[in-house]
């Protein structure tokens, strides 16, 4: 099992219980850099393998260092449980989507799960001492290609508004992580009314879900 473990945004103490659990439990773990190894030190006998995913432009050279570093990844995982944990959370803006999608091609056996963590974008709001209270946007210069609807009461009032908008997509879910969660994926399963816990995800492209990814959001045509 390769696991992405999501670290949260800095400081040891706002790892999750369930993050530390699993690190703990890894043969072998790997990180991006030296914060998220500082991270996981106090948590761990052996030092994490730092990977190294040089920010250049050449493709070819791109392409063969992340070939590299999932062929090393993919040949531990093979072995046992290995861990890649970053900053924030693994699902967002994060180097494990794109791992996972390279590893995925070099050894189709090998099983993901994420462990969400504190992302940066929910965590700024205490260290600035600010509060959200209505809609917002994150960005990173591209695009906007997601949208998360909270309180989806009415979760296919709220799909046909973001069809207009050019969303394509759609999940739809109730009580995450709780012994009652749901799951549906694809419009036509989505029901009418929904309760207040509850969240519809949009995307603007395909998505593709296989039988072993739960969650697979980087694997468009
Ligand atoms: C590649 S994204 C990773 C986001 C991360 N996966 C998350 O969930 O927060 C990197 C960007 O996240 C933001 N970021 C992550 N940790 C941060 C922190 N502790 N303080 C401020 N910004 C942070 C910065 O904008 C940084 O350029």
């Amino acid at each position: 099992m390769l696991y992405g473990i999501g670290l949260g945004p800095g400081d040891p103490e706002l790892l999750t219980v369930k993050a530390v659990r699993i690190l703990k439990s890894c043969g072998k773990v790997f990180v991006p850099g030296e914060m998220a190894a500082d991270l996981i030190r106090p948590y761990v006998t052996e030092d994490p393998e730092i990977m190294d995913f040089p920010m250049i432009r050449d493709k070819e050279e791109l392409n063969r260092i992340w070939t590299e570093n999932a062929e090393k990844v993919a040949e531990y995982a093979r072995k046992g449980d290995v861990a890649f944990c970053l900053i924030g959370d693994p699902n967002f803006f994060s180097t494990f989507t794109h791992l996972k999608k390279v590893v995925s091609k070099i050894a189709p056996d090998i099983e993901f799960e994420t462990i969400p963590g504190i992302s940066s974008i929910t965590s700024c709001a205490a260290r600035m001492n600010v509060a959200v209270e209505s809609s917002f946007e994150v960005h990173d210069g591209s695009e906007i290609g997601y949208a998360i609807h909270l309180k989806a009461r009415k979760p296919q009032e709220i799909i046909r508004r973001f069809e207009e908008k050019g969303f394509k997509e759609f999940i739809f879910a109730e009580r995450l992580f709780s012994d009652r969660e749901v799951i549906i994926r694809g419009k036509e399963n989505i029901p009418e009314e929904g309760n207040y816990f509850s969240i519809v995800f949009a995307q603007k492209w395909r998505m593709q879900v296989s039988e072993r990814f739960r969650w697979m959001q980087d694997s468009y045509e």
